[in-house]
């Protein structure tokens, strides 16, 4: 329903004239309003008639692009699978992104990529989270690049392998506690003051499944999981009536790389698709002030 079918400002007038000309004229038999920004939704013939709906609906949608519009987003994980779809998602919001991951080749891919559906401003950060100094110094740069952060979008992770806990090793038991649960604090821990300062900020974990339900052989990433949605309900708590708000994503299984990076194969062609994960994602970010969900629970 999200999806802009058009997104030049001649084609979007152009097609809300032509719907609109068809309904004053009587001759409506498309039940499919486009609003101002480009997004059709299907309504019943019998509500699309009352033209007060239409009006409502295009100022929602209209004020969805508005607010997010130029705001300042620091995504960590850019470079691949739910994290690259929702730096385009909001690329086509015209946000100004500031991007975080380890792969330069495929970082800058997403930076160009995004530059050119529609960020205002776009940039790499190349940071290996795990490295707490580092990614100081590369929150210092991002403030200075861009003044402000409005929205940090905890993502980056990494998978691990199937396995009872005594048969990993203790190299990759360190690699999933650091990269998914003490990056998410340290980041969140080094931008908390910035995103205090703003009139509109959220933080966003995307977290799992896993951070919710214990399943077998993943006990160490669902500890690092339900470390993040502890982490998430106290910093929801602490920030209660701030302007920072505060969400946490507990998709199951999104088809991305992320399982074969340490060669599990789960089938991940009936999972969610990230680029539908990075839709709710900026439908999050767009609800009106008084309308947040805190607590977002996706299924496949
Ligand atoms: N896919 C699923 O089924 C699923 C389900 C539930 C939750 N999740 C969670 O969703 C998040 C994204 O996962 P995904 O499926 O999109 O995985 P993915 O496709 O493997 O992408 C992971 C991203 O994290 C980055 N990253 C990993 N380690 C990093 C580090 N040390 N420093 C900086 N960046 C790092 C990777 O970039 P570089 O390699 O370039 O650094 C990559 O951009 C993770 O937190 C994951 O746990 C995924």
């Amino acid at each position: 329903m999200l999806q802009p079918v058009a997104t030049s400002r001649t084609q979007i007038n152009a097609m809300q004239s032509m719907y609109f000309m068809r309904c004053r004229c009587g001759r409506l038999y498309l039940n499919r309003f486009i609003t101002a920004n480009g997004v059709v939704v299907n309504l019943s013939k019998i509500v699309y008639r009352h033209v007060f709906v239409r009006k409502y609906l295009n100022n929602m949608l209209v004020y969805q692009g508005m607010k997010l519009k130029n705001k300042i987003i620091l995504i960590t994980g850019a470079s691949d699978g739910i994290g690259k779809q929702i730096a385009l998602r909001l690329a086509k919001e015209g946000t100004q992104l500031a991007l975080i991951a380890r792969d330069e080749a495929r970082l800058n891919e997403v930076v160009a990529k995004c530059k050119e559906i529609g960020a205002t401003n776009a940039r790499a950060y190349l940071c290996d989270i795990r490295q707490t100094a580092k990614l100081a110094s590369v929150i210092k740069k991002i403030i200075s690049d861009f003044g402000h952060v409005n929205v940090l979008i905890n993502n980056a992770g990494v998978w691990q392998k199937l396995k009872s806990v005594d048969e990993l090793d203790a190299e990759s038991i360190d690699e999933v506690i650091e990269t998914n649960l003490s990056a998410v604090i340290h980041t969140t821990n080094l931008l908390l003051p910035i995103l205090r300062q703003q009139k509109e900020a959220a933080i966003i974990n995307i977290c799992s499944k896993s951070g919710v339900v214990a399943q077998e052989k993943q006990s160490v990433y669902t500890a690092s999981k339900y470390g993040v949605r502890g982490f998430t309900e106290v910093l929801k708590a602490d920030l209660k009536g701030s302007s920072v708000r505060v969400a946490g994503v507990y998709q199951s299984g999104t088809n991305t790389q992320l399982f074969a990076k340490v060669g599990d194969k789960p089938p991940i062609e009936k999972f969610t698709n990230p680029a539908d994960l990075a839709d709710v994602i900026a439908y999050m970010l767009s609800l009106p002030e008084k309308i947040w969900l805190h607590d977002v629970r996706v299924e496949y």
